[in-house]
């Protein structure tokens, strides 16, 4: 469950390097992992949390009977995830704030119990020495919000949610310094309001999934706008109030594939482009220059809405660092042809075809493309002027009933650190779901990521090594 992030900042690429430790990378190089609230915590309805979109998402029966109603319950298991943190060597741990556990309605009273739950799991981590790293809204708005408004596709949603950070900015910012308000914004709104497969479900025919409700045409512009100016919104607050006395930053986080033309024809250069301008630079280019890419506004028109002069000075500049997520590299081709439909929907718009590198779909685990988290991170260095970017998820995905020794994402820390000096994964540890103390299990992976924090070496001979070793090795005890 546990997802490796990687904490970095432009300035600190290297040149690749088969042979590299811990110590090669700059010291203020952060090496973490990840999580969201719904996907560990569990005690979903217990201590006055109510449900979040996903809740009722996964309730509906869309994640194949799965739900974060106990998930690994990291709520009362706290305490030794964070020593298994401690344990690996970690330096941060990146998690987010279940909304509706602190303010369960969305909007007015804290949640006593809600507070002390992160309080508790802030200390717990401070006091072993990882640093906390805070999302705000990792795909969970409070269902109330959604029930009564319509959630992010009201104007609305930008009150209460700068409401919510502020309470957390207040009741947390003495401990915490990196602040992300959205993750996956871009995925959010296209899972989300465009094809339906992510919370809240929101889509239109002839796109999409299985929706009662929906305007795939228009609704992630919508959505994508109101998470804009509330991202903005609580930005602004926070660099206002806050973060004088805190010393903390805050940003937004974007999920980003590295695209490469299919062919060298102009026109898949051409859509390459347009891929990057609608999946980072719809989010991006507001941020940094106060406005959506024009390839966007020509195409989508009037569905786009439109900035204000004050909503664009407000987001301009509302932010001290991109978080990405990068997992894989994907092939462009153009498909202009999309334009001549009526009521397009997102997908339409972009006018594009993707195709993966790798096309043996009876591979499950991501194929292994470390040069397209350089490229992403070139592009972004590039085309946004340097800003300072936090990798805050890129790593192998394995099959759950895969075994305990996942070589693929040994590989794949390997590659992508390895070719950076640079990286991370999901699922270090595993959980049996069916074990009713869900025992944590280290794979090889853990401990090679381990054993790579703490310097030590970590060659495949190290490895072949450390697999051997890991039968003997108690669960707890990663030495
Ligand atoms: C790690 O060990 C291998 C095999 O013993 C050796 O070839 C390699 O140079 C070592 N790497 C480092 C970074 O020490
Ligand atoms: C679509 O959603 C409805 C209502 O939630 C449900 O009854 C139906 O089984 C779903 N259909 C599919 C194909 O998932
Ligand atoms: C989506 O909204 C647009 C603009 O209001 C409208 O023209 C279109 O018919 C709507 N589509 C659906 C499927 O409701
Ligand atoms: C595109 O051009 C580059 C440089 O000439 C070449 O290396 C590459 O193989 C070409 N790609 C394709 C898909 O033809
Ligand atoms: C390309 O566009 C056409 C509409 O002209 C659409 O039917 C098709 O699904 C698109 N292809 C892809 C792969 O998106
Ligand atoms: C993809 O699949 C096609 C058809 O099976 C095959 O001809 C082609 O070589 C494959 N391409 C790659 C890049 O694997
Ligand atoms: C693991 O699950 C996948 C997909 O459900 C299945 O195809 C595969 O056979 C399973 N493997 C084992 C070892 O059980
Ligand atoms: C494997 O175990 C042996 C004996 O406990 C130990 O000396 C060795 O360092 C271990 N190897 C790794 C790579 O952890």
């Amino acid at each position: 469950m546990l997802r490796l992030v990687l904490l970095t900042s432009l300035a600190a690429l290297a040149l690749s390097t088969d042979k590299f430790t811990r110590d090669d990378f700059p010291p203020d190089f952060v090496f973490g992992a990840a999580a969201s609230a719904y996907q560990v915590e569990g005690a979903a309805n217990l201590d006055g949390r109510i449900p979040s979109i996903w809740d009722t998402f996964a309730h509906a029966g869309n994640m194949h009977g799965a739900s974060g109603d106990i998930a690994c319950d990291e709520y009362h298991k706290y305490k030794e995830d964070v020593q298994l943190m401690e344990d690996t060597g970690l330096e941060a741990y990146r998690f987010s704030i279940s909304w509706s556990r602190l303010i369960p309605n969305g909007r007015g009273a804290v949640n006593p119990k809600g507070f002390q739950y992160y309080i508790k799991l802030i200390n717990e981590l401070i006091s072993h020495g990882i640093q906390p790293h805070v999302t705000l809204h990792h795909t969970d708005l409070p269902q109330a919000l959604e029930d009564e408004y319509g959630g992010w596709v009201s104007r609305k949603i930008v009150k209460d949610f700068t409401a919510y950070a502020d309470v957390c900015f207040r009741k947390f910012g003495d401990r915490i310094s990196y602040w992300t308000t959205m993750n996956e914004a871009n995925v959010f709104v296209l899972e989300g309001y465009d094809t339906g497969f992510l919370p809240p479900q929101r889509c239109s025919p002839p796109y999409g999934g299985n929706c009662s409700t929906g305007n795939s045409s228009t609704e992630p512009y919508m959505a994508a706008h109101h998470i804009l100016l509330a991202h903005a919104s609580a930005a602004r607050l926070y660099k206002k109030r806050y973060q004088d006395k805190q010393h903390g930053v805050i940003g937004l986080n974007v999920f980003s594939y590295w695209f490469i033309p299919l062919t060298n024809s102009t026109e898949d250069k051409i859509a390459t482009q347009r891929a990057n301008d609608f999946y980072l630079g719809w989010f991006v280019d507001p941020l940094v220059f106060g406005d959506y890419p024009q390839t966007m506004k020509k195409i989508v028109g009037s569905r786009l809405p439109s900035f204000t002069y004050a909503e664009s000075s407000q987001v301009k500049g509302s932010f001290d660092f991109i978080g990405v997520n990068h997992y894989i590299t994907i092939y462009v081709n153009d498909n202009t042809s999309s334009l001549n439909m009526e009521d397009r929907d997102v997908l339409a718009d972009m006018a594009v075809q993707f195709t993966r590198i790798r096309n043996d779909t009876s591979i499950f685990e991501y194929p292994i493309a470390p040069w397209g988290l350089q490229g992403i991170l070139e592009y972004i260095k590039q085309f946004y002027g340097n800003p300072p970017v936090y990798i805050h998820e890129n790593g192998q995905r394995t099959r759950r009933n895969s075994t305990l020794e996942d070589w693929p994402r040994v590989k794949y820390l390997q590659g992508y650190i390895g070719s950076l000096l640079d990286a991370l994964s999901y699922g270090l540890y595993f959980v049996d779901l069916d074990d009713p103390d869900l025992k944590r299990q280290p794979k090889l992976s853990a401990h090679w990521y381990s054993n790579f924090l703490k310097g030590k070496n970590i060659s495949s001979d190290g490895c072949i090594e450390l697999q051997k070793n890991i039968s003997a090795v108690s669960p707890y005890l990663l030495e």
